[in-house]
């Protein structure tokens, strides 16, 4: 797709459907040969967005291999493993989901969850079949959907105010995001990574790590970070993945921004399949959805005139402004006046107004970088949800303008699976699902 003739949104399509063809396993889309042949939670319910335009069975069935991880008390995990395809038993032996008992028998999964686009990805497709099908494929998923909401709030709002907690970085999605770098840097370290530090001996993790394996180191964790990150997951393996347990103890707990501006989108979503198939959602739900939408006011930050995620034991706000800044868009409940000082954040050069749009960094920030994964270079997904929040709010000139840039700066560069905002130059893993599948249904959207 890099060819000095710019390529037409067909060649384009072409191109994307080619690269979802190629990672379609027979049950589920990876979101990348080699550095993560597994299932993800988010990347599947993006393919799924992107599948409904090329095959709406691979579409359900994206969906519904989804939902062969789901716990009995509703949890969905971030991550189920592909034993039968891969030889990769070494990544379910580490999680060991089945510690809990809630855990499914037959397949192995993570122990923590994702952003909750679920929902969004049920309506999606549901938009692109007859009015008899939505219903019966409303009906299908609505039940999974219904214990998945209720897992959130029953286990991870213990204020039961509405703002669900993550207790680790891949919860969010956005995985090392200033905000929970920063709180990692905050905790105690335990001491065997303290050792380490000491002996100089973190370079031994990069045996370990798939990631750098097949990127450039500097655009991921370093090593000690990345170690870090496996000591908070091995401490919630050790409380066999309860979150009131793990609760009980912990002070790494976020109330992330971007993760229940997700929420509440999926919420509303939630509501409008359960009128469509004349279904009366339970009285607790809805109050908790309501609650949601209330309380992220409260992530409201006066002074600097944004939202931020909050430290859930201190209740103090991490004033580290990134991509989930302006995802109260994608939320849609936020007022009008706050959209529009949000959008312009998007039109400042200095902040997200980069040439190749949207950084999940701002430019101004010490912690900008245009290729370290999520600290600075743009995302497709993240842009696709951007998109639509603006053209809910009637910004349908800068959502236009996303979508074009989006749509050409793939075209320029590749299906790759994070490009830097500056240039647009392609980094992190090639021929990444989420990109591929988002890019048709913006072509689509024309
Ligand atoms: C990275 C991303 C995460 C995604 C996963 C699989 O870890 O940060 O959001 O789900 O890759 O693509």
């Amino acid at each position: 797709m890099s060819n000095s003739t710019k390529p037409t949104d067909s060649q384009i399509s072409k191109a994307c459907q080619d690269i979802l063809n190629k990672n379609w396993t027979g049950q589920y889309t990876m979101p990348a040969d080699k550095l993560y042949p597994h299932q993800w939670l988010w990347d599947s319910c993006f393919a799924a967005i992107g599948w409904r335009h090329i095959s709406i069975p691979r579409a359900q069935q994206e969906i519904r291999s989804l939902l062969r991880g789901q716990w009995s008390n509703g949890m969905l995990p971030h991550m189920i493993f592909d034993n039968k395809h891969h030889n990769f038993t070494k990544d379910s032996n580490i999680w060991q989901s089945k510690r809990n008992p809630y855990a499914p028998d037959d397949v192995a999964t993570s122990g923590i969850t994702q952003p909750p686009m679920l929902a969004e990805a049920v309506v999606q497709i549901g938009q692109k079949i007859s009015q008899l099908e939505r219903r019966s494929w409303y009906q299908d998923i609505y039940p999974a959907l219904v214990k998945y909401h209720q897992w959130l709030y029953q286990e991870r709002d213990p204020h039961q105010c509405g703002l669900i907690v993550l207790l680790h970085p891949w919860e969010s999605g956005l995985d090392n995001s200033p905000p929970w770098i920063e709180q990692l840097h905050n905790q105690a370290k335990p001491w065997w990574i303290k050792l380490i530090e000491r002996l100089k001996l973190d370079y031994l993790a990069s045996f370990f790590r798939r990631d750098t394996h097949y990127v450039p180191p500097g655009q991921r964790l370093n090593n000690l970070d990345a170690l870090l990150y496996h000591a908070i997951m091995l401490r919630l393996r050790r409380k066999n993945w309860d979150s009131a347990q793990i609760m009980q103890r912990s002070h790494f707990m976020v109330e992330d921004l971007a993760f229940n501006c997700v929420l509440v989108r999926a919420n509303q979503h939630l509501l409008d399949i359960a009128k469509v198939i004349a279904h009366q959602l339970p009285e607790d739900l809805l109050e908790n959805i309501q609650r949601t939408e209330e309380n992220l006011e409260k992530l409201w930050d006066a002074y600097y005139s944004q939202y931020f995620s909050r430290n859930f034991i201190s209740q103090k706000s991490l004033k580290q402004p990134t991509i989930a800044t302006l995802l109260p868009l994608y939320a849609g409940s936020v007022t009008p006046e706050r959209a529009s000082e949000l959008v312009e954040l998007l039109h400042n050069k200095q902040v997200f107004g980069t040439k190749y749009p949207v950084p999940s960094v701002p430019k101004n920030s010490k912690y900008f970088n245009q290729h370290r994964y999520w600290q600075g270079p743009t995302w497709v997904n993240t842009n696709w949800l951007i998109i639509d929040g603006l053209k809910r709010y009637g910004f349908n000139k800068e959502a236009e303008n996303l979508r074009q840039q989006t749509i050409q700066m793939v075209g320029e560069n590749g299906c790759f699976e994070y490009f830097s905002p500056l240039d647009g130059s392609p980094a992190g893993a090639e021929n990444f699902s989420w990109t591929a599948a988002l890019t048709i249904d913006l072509i689509n959207q024309k």
